[in-house]
């Protein structure tokens, strides 16, 4: 066994109890599982896009007009097989992310938004992520008349030798242009995400794409560093490029230099990525406690289980087609994990009460997590101000680190072995 894979081993032992979390291809218990469920999310899982970027991590596969309306299909049973079991339970966030949901436009978008409506109790605006291709002014009258009031960008860099360099199809003109264009229809949050730590790329440049960002009136940034998944293409071209420890002081001044510019015009931090103008209810995607993910490879956390659909867009159809939940594989939780998962998520959003894991577990933060909030507030890496924690940027930067060295790898792990196989029997993370 490798040295790190030891280290996190151990570590995930100290915090959840369990060196591994293993998958198992068991559906679990729907009914049951929404017990003591009050509220929930929702994530729906668009997967087409017209061309497919080398580094992209995410399931995804090439628009093709009958598969789309196949899918909508099966989405739509997706949601009749779930209806009883949500009954009138409130939904309080609404997230469509893919893949690029705004391909299905025209095949099946506002069907699958207006059965999501007739189907489940929607207390929440409806958050999506789009192409910049897709968004032309009749594009974004269409979304908007399907009631999407956060919108988000996938724009990456502003400079034309960057998109060449990732294979983005639109120049950093075009780009620009299009940003303006949605920034000037009226949406209640226009978020853009960027990436950086590209290879070759200075700071310069990022501090330039950031400002031109906060310039073109964007209401909030996402601004990630340029990750390595082990199963993407661009990983086995580049790794020498973009990996490495050297990466993890580059990708601090970068970020270091992107906090200058986005606190410097008033924007706060919103999540470890994601920087929201003041006034503006952020554009947000994976800080929701509970959820329930349909569609292809879409994850449901639920209290005490976390399972997740089939990868594989053909097998998805098939299985609702033959009337059977698409779960692929799914993994009960101990309370420990579910505190630490708790913990994790709410560290990501950078704030959070104390009195929200009671309110969760029935237990105070302070008796399971006191000793270890106060040696990171030693650190300067939080505040706890007795009855909310806040990340400093330190420590949203350091959570990004850990995120590296975990998630990231128990990612790569169960959705490398998830995108090649359809129906895996049993994945160890
Ligand atoms: C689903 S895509 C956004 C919507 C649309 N598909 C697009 O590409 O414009 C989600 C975002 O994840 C980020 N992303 C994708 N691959 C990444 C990687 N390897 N490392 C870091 N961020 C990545 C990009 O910023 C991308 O915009
Ligand atoms: S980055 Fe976006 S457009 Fe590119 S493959 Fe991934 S989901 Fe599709």
């Amino acid at each position: 066994m490798r040295l790190t894979d030891h280290i996190r081993r151990q570590l995930r032992k100290r915090l959840t109890g369990e060196a591994d979390v293993v998958l198992v291809d068991r559906v679990p218990e729907i009914e049951r599982a929404f017990e003591g469920v009050e509220e929930l999310g929702l994530y729906l899982h668009l997967p087409f896009c017209r061309r497919i970027c080398p580094y992209c991590p995410y399931n995804k596969t090439l628009y093709r007009v009958g598969l789309a309306d196949g899918y909508a299909e099966a989405v739509i049973r997706e949601i009749d097989l779930y209806a009883s079991a949500v009954g009138d339970r409130p939904i309080t966030s609404f997230y469509v992310g893919g893949g690029t949901p705004t391909v299905m436009l025209d095949h099946g978008l506002d069907r699958i938004l207006r059965h999501v409506r007739a189907s489940f109790r929607m207390k929440c605006a409806v958050h999506m992520e789009s192409h910049p291709t897709d968004l032309t002014d009749e594009a974004l009258a269409a979304l908007l008349d399907m009631g999407v009031e956060h919108l988000s960008v996938g724009v990456e860099a502003l400079q034309d030798h960057h998109l060449r360099a990732l294979g983005r199809p639109y120049t950093a003109d075009e780009v620009r242009a299009t940003v303006a264009r949605t920034v000037a229809r009226g949406f209640r949050c226009v978020n853009v995400d960027m990436m950086f730590a590209l290879p070759e790329q200075t700071v310069d440049e990022v501090v330039h794409t950031g400002r031109a960002l906060v310039d073109a009136g964007v209401d909030q940034v996402a601004a990630y560093p340029l990750f390595d998944f082990p199963y993407t293409p661009w990983t086995r071209v580049t790794r020498s490029r973009t990996g490495g420890p050297a990466a993890v002081f580059t990708r601090r001044k970068m970020l270091k230099a992107l906090e200058h510019v986005f606190y410097g015009a008033g924007f706060r931090r919103t999540s470890v990525w994601a920087f929201t103008r003041a006034g503006v209810s952020p554009y947000c995607s994976v800080t929701v406690p509970l959820y329930l993910g349909i569609g292809a490879s879409g994850g449901s956390y639920l209290r005490d289980v976390f399972f997740l659909n089939t990868f594989d867009v053909g097998a998805y159809i098939e299985s609702l087609e033959r009337g059977r939940l698409p779960v692929a594989l799914s993994v009960k939780l101990s309370r420990k994990m579910q505190m630490a998962g708790w913990l994790y998520w709410r560290m990501y959003g950078v704030r959070f009460r104390k009195r929200a894991f009671l309110e969760r577990f029935g237990t105070a933060f302070d008796a399971i997590y006191g000793r270890e909030a106060r040696s990171l507030g030693r650190l300067g890496l939080l505040r706890d101000d007795g009855t909310e924690i806040t990340l400093t940027d330190a420590g949203a930067y350091w959570l990004h680190v850990v995120q590296d060295i975990f998630s990231l790898d128990a990612v790569g792990k169960l959705w490398g072995t998830a995108m090649t196989t359809p129906w895996p029997r049993r994945v160890v993370v």
